[in-house]
């Protein structure tokens, strides 16, 4: 990939922002009342978030109908650029009836404060199982993402949006870094190339060897765990951050590494993900990627390395940033040493490796997660998370 002195270009060209500037904002707030109302759930504030900080550019609003089209279908915008996970905002019909299209909606978020507006251009039904099959691979309701799908309201609101108000995250503000800021934290630190990765669950050492192994080849690592919904089974966010801040200060160099967090929702879409993922980290500057085994997956909906595969899909430029693909890695116990079988000689049963599933049942049974698994100080700090006397 050729270098960009002021940096990799955001997906599409052009850093969105879509934070109301002060006179915006005094002019929506002062409309705020004669204005319909929509409410959005956790994921809606989360997608409006990354609208306006650019994590989702080029997008400037939830998706009309001819965008929707083709990204379920084909993985496009209508204009043709790449693009695999919908963005839109559903509402029931009776919500739908109520609001005109050409007019301002106020967005609130679960608390009923007013952080955003919507400029309505289109209001469309869509077909919910069509996009469970596009998008999930499946139709299955008990895949937590097509769940949310089917959950979802039947009209989809579509329009550019202006975000209001946020406030510092409650538990992170520090680690709260938009791509602007990520770009500049690059750009000070003098890194050409820097590579992202993308985390739900507790860090654990097949996560840092991966990670150490691409930062071997690059200049920095922008660690980027979601902090948006997930499933409730996954362990909470202020737990992973803390594991990770525990593991930075033991087992990395102090200057290698920003981490911040990704306000986005977990979708559970494997393979669409692992794109939809690669391409917000290009706009928070990443010039590389972390993709490793079942990436975004959940249970047995896609193949180990499906998530890989669909990056040939499309042209590497069409993506912008560079994937990094890493095999399934395990701890080897005849090496003594994080491996892979691309670098072990091993039999299976001289690999140790667990699945997240498996530790949250150690967990519960009051067990610690061996050495060879997880950093002892970070499955301490897990153990004490849940509850488990040490
Ligand atoms: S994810 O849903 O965010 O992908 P997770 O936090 O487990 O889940 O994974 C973060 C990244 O590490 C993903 O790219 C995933 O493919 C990779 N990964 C997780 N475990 C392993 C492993 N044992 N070997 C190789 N890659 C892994």
């Amino acid at each position: 990939m050729s270098y960009h002195p002021q940096g990799i270009p955001a997906h599409g060209g052009q850093l969105v922002n879509r934070i109301a500037t002060p006179e915006q904002k005094e002019i929506f707030l002062s409309k705020a009342e004669f204005l319909p109302c929509v409410q959005l759930d956790q994921r809606a504030v989360s997608d409006l978030e990354m609208i306006a900080i650019g994590g989702f550019s080029p997008l400037t609003g939830f998706m009309n109908q001819q965008d929707y089209d083709r990204v379920v279908a084909e993985m496009r915008l209508a204009n043709g650029t790449v693009w695999s996970i919908p963005i839109t905002l559903s509402v029931s019909e009776e919500v739908a009836a109520s609001l005109t299209e050409g007019g301002l909606v106020r967005l609130d978020n679960p608390e009923g404060r007013f952080i955003g507006v919507l400029e309505l251009t289109q209001k469309y039904r869509y077909d919910k199982q069509r996009e469970a099959i596009n998008v999930y691979r499946t139709d299955e309701e008990k895949h937590p993402g097509v769940q949310v799908v089917y959950n979802q309201g039947p009209v989809n609101l579509a329009g550019d949006v202006w975000l209001l108000e946020r406030d510092r995250h409650p538990y992170f503000p520090s680690y709260q870094i938009d791509p602007a800021e990520s770009r500049q934290l690059f750009q000070q630190k003098g890194w050409k190339t820097v590579v992202g990765f993308q985390t739900r669950n507790p860090i654990h050492r097949a996560h840092e060897y991966i990670q150490k192994c691409a930062l071997e080849t690059v200049d920095g690592l922008f660690l980027h765990p979601l902090v948006g919904a997930t499933k409730d089974d996954d362990i909470p966010a202020d737990v992973r951050m803390r594991c990770y801040e525990i593991l930075l200060e033991h087992y990395y160099p102090e200057n290698r590494v920003i981490l911040a967090i990704n306000p986005s929702a977990m979708r559970y879409a494997g393979p669409r993900e692992a794109i939809f993922h690669a391409l917000i980290r290009k706009n928070y500057g990443c010039t590389h990627f972390i993709v490793g085994r079942d990436h975004a997956g959940v249970g047995d909906y896609y193949g180990t390395y499906d998530a890989q595969y669909i990056f040939a899909e499309f042209k590497p430029e069409e993506i912008g940033i560079t994937p990094m693909m890493f095999e399934h890695a395990f701890y080897c116990t005849r090496t003594k040493q994080m491996a892979t079988t691309k670098t072990s000689p091993s039999k299976p049963e001289e690999r140790i490796h667990l699945s997240g599933t498996k530790v949250r049942e150690m967990l519960r049974r009051g067990e610690l997660p061996p050495p060879e698994f997880s950093r002892p100080e970070v499955a301490a700090e897990l153990a004490r998370a849940m509850k488990v006397p040490v």
